[in-house]
């Protein structure tokens, strides 16, 4: 795996062993510890598996802020290498959800037709493809540069880079303010918010708005997703920390809405501090973080958390040992990040599960990061049908269920293992 992304910028903000609250400086208690664990993009040839690096994945909350993140940072130039794998279109849900918002934008952004939007973290362009078919003035950030190469050509634009304070300025001063600046599962990944933040203070219009989506820790912990806590999810975010967040930036979280996606995922809105009155929704939500020992006592609700995800990990190993003993075939479905997490924590190896099979050609030939799975094309999946698979794309589990229809004709049953382990 190849770096071309300067590493001096890439390590900006990445302290490795920093115990205290990135947002505010307050002290962090553990509440959840996985253990050592690979970079989960680092799908590597594999003559290159052992050099994947490692790292402790280990969780706290700011007893200050209540802002749940790592321990550690492992340094972004470890995670986003130029041959980063994850492309955001290899879902159909997702292109769908990405054009929904893109369509909510265009006829919602401050500044009408004529404003001027910012992705962080564009990817492939799966949004901005369709502001820039409807003529709309708008930048990806992103520094990926095989995605940003798919995204140029569906003709978005973007600039390879981080974004950060001083790109920012560099933004600004090239185009004006942004009147939107949009951001989806890629706000929890970035250690230096403060960066980020002043970064957003100089480019956003006055009555700009800043809006994000990402995963929501009470769905998290409600269901038992451990497998979202990996490397590149550096905060889980919940409506109280986000607005203590936003208030310590000087802005102010004006809105929360609840997403389907991922498990459930919430869009935040931030604007600067008095611009909006805030809707009766982010009261709401935090009553009900308060009410769920999300805002207060999180150590109790990740410590019931905890044994559950135990016994996930019991149970799945058992699962597949019965299925080895028996004679049966099984291969895992979707080599997603989080899966990386599950099998290292579960210590499972090609052994119990001799491949995983993955659309995205970026990830096929390669092997899972730790646990030194292959990754295979779809078609390793069909030929012949196994007599059960594995779902780690459980996320997509409606669309995937639906194209596979006849692997469950067959007899075949998926393996889920959230919120705790069943077949189907
Ligand atoms: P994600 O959950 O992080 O979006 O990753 C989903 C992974 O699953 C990604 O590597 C693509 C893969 N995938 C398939 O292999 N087949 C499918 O039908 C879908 C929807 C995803
Ligand atoms: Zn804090």
């Amino acid at each position: 795996m190849s770096t071309t992304i300067g590493e001096q910028r890439a390590r900006q903000g990445a302290t490795l062993t920093d115990h205290r609250c990135r947002i505010c400086g307050g002290e962090l208690h553990e509440v959840f510890d996985l253990g050592r664990q690979p970079v989960s993009n680092a799908f590597a040839k594999p003559e290159d598996a052992d050099k994947v690096p490692f790292f402790r994945l280990a969780v706290g909350a700011c007893t200050s802020c209540t802002m749940v993140q790592q321990l550690d940072t492992v340094p972004p130039y470890e995670m986003y290498r130029a041959d980063y794998p994850y492309r955001a279109s290899g879902s159909l849900l997702i292109r769908r959800h990405f054009e929904d918002v893109a369509r909510h934008i265009i006829e919602t952004c401050p500044g009408g037709r004529d404003g001027f939007v910012v992705e962080i973290g564009s990817n492939d362009g799966v949004m901005l493809k369709t502001l820039s078919e409807a003529g709309m003035r708008h930048l990806g950030v992103d520094p990926a540069a095989s995605a940003g190469e798919v995204a140029r050509s569906h003709g978005v634009n973007v600039r390879t880079d981080f974004f950060n304070a001083e790109t920012a300025a560099d933004i600004y001063s090239e185009h004006g303010h942004a009147n939107l600046i949009f951001s989806a599962n890629t706000f929890s990944h970035i250690s230096y918010l403060d960066s980020i933040f002043e970064g957003v203070g100089t480019l956003l219009a006055p009555d700009g708005l800043f809006v994000f989506e990402d995963r929501s820790l009470a769905d998290i912990l409600r269901h038992n997703y451990f497998d979202q806590i990996y490397d590149e999810h550096i905060y889980l975010f919940s409506v109280s920390s986000v607005q203590a967040m936003a208030a310590h930036f000087g802005f102010e979280l004006v809105d929360a809405e609840h997403l389907p996606l991922h498990g459930g995922s919430i869009r935040y809105t931030v604007a600067r501090r008095g611009a909006l009155e805030p809707s009766p929704a982010v009261e709401k939500f935090v009553a009900q973080e308060k009410a769920d020992g999300l805002a207060e006592k999180e150590e109790a609700a990740f410590v019931r958390f905890s044994s559950d995800v135990n016994r996930i990990k019991t149970d799945l190993v058992s699962l597949l040992h019965d299925i080895r003993s028996e004679g049966r075939r099984v291969v895992g479905y979707g080599a997603t990040s989080r899966s990386a997490t599950v099998l290292n924590y579960c210590g499972i190896g090609a052994d119990l599960l001799p491949l995983v099979c993955d659309s995205t050609p970026e990830k096929q030939g390669r092997v899972t990061p730790g646990s030194k799975i292959p990754v295979c094309p779809p078609d390793a999946f069909t030929d012949p049908y196994p007599d059960y698979a594995l779902l780690f794309a459980w996320n997509h589990a409606e669309e995937i269920m639906a194209k596979e229809r006849l692997f469950q004709e067959k007899g075949g049953r998926w393996i889920l293992y959230v919120p705790e382990v069943h077949t189907i």
